[in-house]
């Protein structure tokens, strides 16, 4: 199938405040120079966002990676979980139409898409509220036929069940996810044949349902009411008890309300948030003060700071930038001066992950680090 961007496009994007936030913590993952290993994350943190992948996302995330515009749109297009045109508002219906599905029912399934929803793939209802497409095998084949509702799957479908789940949605209520025909899980369908004593602590649905009832998340986007996800090199010292600078570092900022973030439409049709997904704590502020700068290195010629793990030419050049030359500069960063600085640096949280300091200690006093000894010519 052709994948390309849609016709329509819109003329900006940008992330959310706490959207931005964990994007930039996700770049902070990858080393040096490999910061194109976040476009996954990142693109579809956006299409959470927005419902679909626009040329304005493409662009936005091509910057912050440091990445040409052509890459991302190369992994936007290859990949089918990136849609490429507007969605449904409420849902997008993904329709397995390989073999197992094909010769179980999918075609009928197909169907009820095209009775409900709209004529062809990847078209809008009349409401705006659906859209559907049929995808490749989405690995439950022993479930077939079966469909990929926003985050969950429904399976051992038939086409007036299917129609039903889609009526419940329109409704705004979400249907219990996995097998459709009283099925636990994948057993075969006259029942387990081995391990039967093993049922015991069964929880109501199978594990994938259950957890899918217990969050109700299943058409919800993600608009910063969840759990956190963490970037644990962050918040080390918040498990130890440690300053309020680095816990400041480990919690989100503000969580994005779903006013903010949910599409329109979706709103009202969701399921509340369960109790696990509370709002992230706010953010302690960090006072920030300027370091010594220096306006150019001294005669001696500046230190080559990529000797630091964690600095490579982009970020090197950006501390010169700053007025930074010198290993005896960095050492001397107290927490304020650090935060300073780490505001000004596109990969946050990098200085106290790496360290800097300590390193550079070591470096102004003519040591070597184990990362110096191997890189220096
Ligand atoms: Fe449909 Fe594998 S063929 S899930």
């Amino acid at each position: 199938m052709l994948r390309r961007l849609y016709h329509d496009q819109p003329e900006s994007f940008a992330f959310t405040p706490a959207n931005q936030e964990w994007a930039e913590a996700q770049i902070t993952k990858y080393p040096e120079g490999r910061q194109a290993s976040a476009v996954i994350p990142l693109l579809w943190r956006a299409q959470e966002q927005e419902g679909w992948v626009t040329r304005p996302i493409i662009e936005t995330v091509a910057n912050m990676l440091g990445m040409a515009q052509i890459r991302v749109l190369e992994v936007a297009s290859f990949y089918f979980m990136f849609q490429l045109q507007p969605v449904g508002s409420v849902a997008h219906i993904q329709v397995c139409g390989t073999l197992s599905c094909m010769i179980c029912g999918a075609e009928d399934l197909i169907a009820v898409c095209k009775d409900k929803i709209a004529a062809k793939p990847h078209q809008l209802s009349e409401d705006g509220r659906f859209s559907w497409e049929e995808v490749e095998c989405l690995g439950a084949c022993s479930n077939a036929p079966m469909a990929q509702i926003g985050k969950d799957y429904y399976e051992d479908l038939t086409a007036e069940g299917f129609g039903k789940i889609l009526d419940e949605l329109a409704a705004g209520r979400v249907p219990v996810p996995g097998p459709q025909n009283g099925r636990y899980a994948a057993e075969p369908l006259s029942g387990l044949t081995s391990l039967t004593e093993y049922d015991s602590g069964k929880t109501q649905y199978n594990a994938s349902a259950q957890l899918a009832v217990d969050l109700g998340e299943t058409v919800k986007r993600i608009d910063g009411t969840e759990v956190p996800i963490l970037t644990p090199w962050l918040d080390r010292s918040d498990k130890s008890g440690g300053t309020a600078k680095a816990k400041s570092k480990a919690a989100p900022k503000k969580p994005t309300t779903a006013k903010a973030a949910a599409p329109k439409g979706v709103k009202s049709e969701v399921k509340p948030t369960s109790p696990k997904s509370k709002p992230a704590a706010p953010e302690a502020v960090v006072a920030e003060k300027k370091p010594r700068t220096m306006t150019a290195p001294r005669k001696a010629g500046a230190d080559d700071l990529k000797l630091i793990s964690g600095v490579g030419p982009k970020l090197e050049q950006t501390l010169n930038d700053l007025g930074f030359w010198h290993f005896d500069q960095i050492e001397k960063w107290t927490d304020d001066e650090i935060a300073w600085v780490d505001s000004r640096l596109r990969f946050k949280g990098r200085i106290t992950r790496d360290d800097w300091m300590a390193q550079a200690r070591i470096l102004a006093a003519g040591g070597e680090t184990e990362f110096s000894k191997k890189n220096k010519k």
